[in-house]
């Protein structure tokens, strides 16, 4: 049996006040397992975002506990969370976040710089990831010199340069053509069984089923269904 990575037990979650109130996640009951890649699915407005913000450590619940490597994030300060952000997360967002003054290779090296490690070894690391990524010729430019599914490629690029032991996507093949996402997801899977991390991906696109180990459905900010692929 898998390891559990990310525990919610009853994680609630609103935007606004009064009338304007919206709640976004409804009574999260969820396990993540180590070794797998996790699927989240559901329509527009259904929670997805808001849910993989809170599991980022970058959202906090209104109620509920949320664990990630047996750490109970509701008891860590802000700056343990962005210790423990830097040292076992991987984030890529809908919006990739890339920093514009730094080059391509500079990003993905970024985590690896903030964790402490020497330069020429993090680009070196950085410029393997790339070449993974078909970008190594682009290493140099700066990220708004790329496309978007170039960009995209370069933030899931960073978000695995750390080693991250979780690591969270949203939408990361929405830009990206079918050969060039099918790429990219082989390289999650790979990521998920290979070095048993645990890998959930926020996704539209159908053809990503097959790559999941489970599949979990959200709609109106609850859990639908949960199912584990053959
Ligand atoms: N910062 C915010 N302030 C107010 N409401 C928000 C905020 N972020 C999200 N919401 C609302 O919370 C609900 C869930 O939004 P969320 O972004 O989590 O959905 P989603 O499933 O990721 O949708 P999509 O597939 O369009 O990205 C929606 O009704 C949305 O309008
Ligand atoms: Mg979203």
């Amino acid at each position: 049996m898998s390891q559990v990575a990310i525990r919610c037990e009853g994680l609630k979650k609103s935007y606004g006040q009064g009338e304007n109130k919206i709640m976004a996640l409804k009574d999260i009951n969820l396990d993540i397992y180590k070794g797998q890649l996790t699927l989240l699915i559901g329509p527009s407005g259904s929670g997805k975002s808001t849910l993989l913000s809170i599991l980022a450590t970058i959202l906090s619940s209104d109620q509920g506990q949320l664990f990630l490597l047996d750490h109970e994030v509701s008891k860590m300060s802000e700056a343990e969370k962005s210790d423990f952000r830097r040292d076992y997360l991987g984030i890529v967002f809908q919006s990739f976040f890339l920093i514009p003054t730094l080059t391509v290779a500079e990003n993905v090296a970024l985590p690896l710089r903030v964790a402490g490690k020497e330069e020429s070894m993090a680009l070196d690391k950085a410029n393997i990831l790339l070449k993974a990524m078909h970008l190594d010729k682009r290493a140099n430019a700066v990220p708004t010199e790329l496309s978007k599914g170039q960009q995209q490629r370069v933030a899931i690029a960073r978000a695995i340069s750390n080693d991250a032991q979780v690591i969270l996507c949203d939408e990361p093949t929405s830009s990206l053509d079918q050969a060039t996402g099918i790429e990219v997801m082989t390289l999650l899977r790979e990521l998920a069984e290979n070095s048993s991390r645990a890998v959930l991906v926020i996704t539209h696109d159908l053809r990503l089923f097959p790559f999941a180990d489970r599949i979990i459905k959200m709609n109106d900010g609850q859990i639908i269904s949960v199912s584990d692929n053959e």
